[in-house]
């Protein structure tokens, strides 16, 4: 019994921290899954050497810097180049054909992160001949990553796993060829960036603002419950063009979604898929 009460008081305080930070500073996680909120809160408390989910609840309201921290915890920012490699090799062998045909590309990579995924698509259009008419929108929520991203750059410790996807990926040179390193830190080229546009832009809360060929979105609907999820997909429907790309992450479907009958599976393995014209 006394258990229970546990749980269902830090359950009450999971809604109500959601709450004030959506009152207090307008970042909407209501619609997140309970389970990860949880999970990035219990890590939270540690680090914030709070009690209770009430106490850090007391402290963010009254501390924004806290809360800037605190967003770090609630935004889980995973990310790697050319993350399964796989879905970059066949962008590039079968997505790219297709782009190919349009004059002028259009590419939503939504939830950025820190950029690693963006860079790793930049690389693949530049390789590909198409960088120089494409413009990629790199979008999150999070202004710390989204820093990150402008900079490009990356620990050296983290160069191997980079290149060793980028290869697999079918990248045609050496992942080295695009950045310089020093002081223990790589750092992409500036040409890559030229046509990247990063901006703050929330999945939950924001709206449509340009029509895409491609849209990139991985590994954040998995926070998401099935709700947000909904509107999620409906947003990257409105966004995209007809005959337009929609990307997902490895653990990540549009199946079960309002949307999925106008879309074709493109690459199932890879969760790519294809907006069909009506
Ligand atoms: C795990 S990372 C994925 C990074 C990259 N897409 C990848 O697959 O490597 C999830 C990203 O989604 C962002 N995110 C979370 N909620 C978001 C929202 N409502 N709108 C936009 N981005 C969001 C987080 O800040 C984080 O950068």
């Amino acid at each position: 019994m006394p258990h229970r009460k546990k749980i269902q008081i830090a359950e009450i305080e999971q809604r109500l921290i959601v709450d004030a930070i959506y009152y207090r500073y307008h970042y909407d996680f209501r619609g997140y899954a309970k389970s990860s909120i949880s999970r990035s809160l219990q890590a939270a408390l540690n680090h914030f050497n709070c009690n209770t989910i009430s106490q850090l609840q007391d402290r963010i309201l009254h501390h924004p810097n806290d809360f800037a921290e605190l967003l770090s915890y609630l935004t889980i920012q995973v990310s790697e180049m050319f993350r399964d490699p796989e879905y970059f090799l066949v962008l590039r062998n079968k997505v790219v054909p297709l782009l190919r045909t349009y004059p002028f590309l259009k590419i939503w990579v939504a939830g950025c992160s820190s950029g690693e995924e963006v860079y790793s698509l930049a690389i693949l259009l530049q390789e590909e001949d198409l960088l120089d008419r494409s413009i990629i929108y790199a979008t999150d929520i999070n202004p710390q990553a989204l820093k990150v991203a402008e900079q490009g750059v990356y620990n050296i410790d983290r160069a191997d796993s980079f290149s060793k996807n980028y290869l697999i990926s079918g990248g045609k040179k050496s992942l080295s060829d695009y950045y310089i390193s020093r002081y223990g830190k790589i750092s992409f080229d500036k040409s890559l960036r030229k046509n990247i546009v990063f901006a703050d832009h929330s999945l939950a809360t924001d709206s449509v603002f340009a029509e895409s060929q491609f849209i990139s979105c991985r590994n954040v609907l998995i926070y998401f419950d099935s709700v947000l999820q909904e509107r999620v997909v409906q947003l990257f429907s409105e966004s995209l063009c007809y005959r337009g790309f929609l990307g997902l992450g490895a653990r990540e479907s549009i199946r079960f979604t309002e949307q999925y009958n106008n879309f074709e599976e493109f690459s199932s393995k890879e969760k790519i898929y294809r907006k069909k014209v009506p």
